[in-house]
């Protein structure tokens, strides 16, 4: 069922019946180039087919080792930079508790989970290494390349403390490697070491591969069903394959987006009102601003917490340049159900809102916003989540990275490269004096 609902009405002062035929044979020729696989990046498509065509083998070893290693870790470290650990970040923390990590063990049922090798904090590293001194550690290093410097460097670290702890042999039945099937010094140290390995595809980039081994281990780890996050991804793949602008809205999506752009509103930004969704925003700037982001265009994509973000960028939402616009994600349904008590002496104030749904009110503030952002000159594209399953989020991850690719095309660039990135990592090497 479908429960990723998207309503454009917030777009209609801007976005006119003439803007989607001008847009239309775009969007038709970046379908195309995907189903013919004949655009810019076409090696670079296996995201499409994932959920369709899942190695069941490969699963079934993901939640065997994922139970494993519940059993194994107090903590359980992900080491891995952008695309090797956003997908993940974000899944997790849309669907364990808030405070998940600060529990005890009865409570979690699940090891404590950290990510390491995204920065080169060094305050960051000791105090990790620190913290797990006298915890049961398991990590998951996650390079594609296998030769990131933010993650070789923590894991270098990490694979020395485990050695050191649990001996050579013990150290291996703690780490796992999620890497090229060939290429790379961690492919050579997994092998050498015999760590248990899986394999990034060939064919699927970083910011696309939440729903391989790089996503599905971590987030198998945190008890949450993988099968039914593919499911709800293979529900997608079916729903927006439709080479048609009216009821694809996917392509609308995508289409509205370059229209938007191409009207002046270069930025995005993606806003939720659940702390939750903090790192599913983050995915989505990574998918999108890597993907666009080139030949000196693009939509910058931002992203917004509200109602925390309305108390310090609210101001500039609402007046500021107006080159804009937002896609809002809501929640249909929400499971916490936790009411406002009355209070026996209302000097707050706040009698009038007792008995009611913290959620009730939560979604107050949201439409009062997608009212104002819209009065004030900004489009907003509203996106409900009928009800936080692994299932809709498996469709909305889908979603967004099939909307990703046709808008990329549709703008005219290739979606699936970064060649941009090397530029910092040439500079830092040559700085730090690394021999070719
Ligand atoms: O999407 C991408 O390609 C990047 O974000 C990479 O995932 C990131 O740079 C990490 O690369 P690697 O997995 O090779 O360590």
């Amino acid at each position: 069922m479908n429960g990723v609902l998207l309503n454009f009405d917030g777009v209609k002062n801007v976005v006119q019946e003439t803007d989607y035929e001008l847009v239309k044979n775009d969007v038709y020729r970046a379908h195309d180039m995907l189903i013919n696989k004949n655009g810019a990046g076409s090696n670079m498509l296996g995201w499409m087919e994932l959920p369709e065509n899942r190695d069941e083998e490969e699963l079934a070893r993901i939640i065997s080792c994922a139970e494993k290693i519940r059993k194994q870790a107090d903590v359980f470290i992900v080491v891995g930079i952008g695309g090797s650990y956003l997908g993940a970040r974000a899944i997790i923390e849309l669907f364990t508790d808030p405070l998940y990590n600060l529990k005890k063990t009865e409570e979690r049922k699940g090891p404590q989970i950290l990510y390491a090798g995204n920065n080169m904090s060094p305050k960051y590293i000791r105090s990790l290494i620190e913290y797990i001194e006298d915890k049961e550690v398991v990590v998951n290093v996650i390079s594609k390349s296998g030769k990131t410097l933010e993650p070789a460097i923590t894991f270098r670290m990490l694979k020395i403390f485990m050695e050191e702890k649990y001996g050579v042999g013990g150290a291996a039945e703690r780490i796992y490697v999620t890497t090229d099937k060939e290429k790379g010094v961690l492919k050579e140290l997994a092998d050498k070491n015999y760590y248990e390995t899986f394999i990034v595809p060939d064919d699927i980039g970083g910011r696309y591969s939440v729903l391989t081994p790089v996503g599905l281990l971590p987030i198998a780890v945190a008890g949450i069903d993988i099968e039914e996050l593919l499911d709800g991804a293979m529900f997608a793949s079916h729903l927006y394959n439709e080479n048609d602008l009216k009821n694809n809205d996917c392509y609308k999506y995508a289409a509205i987006r370059n229209i938007l752009y191409n009207k002046g509103k270069t930025v995005e930004i993606m806003s939720s009102f659940e702390s939750h969704f903090h790192y599913f925003i983050e995915w989505y700037k990574q998918l999108f601003g890597e993907s666009e982001g080139k030949d000196l265009k693009g939509i910058l994509p931002y992203g917004m917490d509200y109602t925390t973000d309305l108390h310090s960028m609210g101001q500039y939402v609402q007046e500021g340049k107006r080159n804009l616009f937002e896609t809002m994600i809501k929640i249909g349904l929400d499971r916490s159900f936790i009411k406002l008590p009355e209070a026996k002496e209302d000097i707050d104030g706040l009698n009038y809102l007792a008995g009611k749904d913290i959620d009730y009110i939560n979604k107050q503030a949201l439409e009062g916003t997608y009212k104002a952002h819209i009065e004030g000159g900004v489009p907003v594209v509203l996106i409900t989540i009928t009800d936080l399953t692994p299932y809709n989020v498996g469709q909305l991850i889908y979603f967004f990275e099939k909307a990703c690719a046709i808008s990329g095309y549709i703008l005219g660039v290739n979606p699936f490269d970064q060649p941009g990135v090397e530029a910092y990592k040439q500079n830092m090497m040559a700085l730090l004096e690394k021999e070719e």
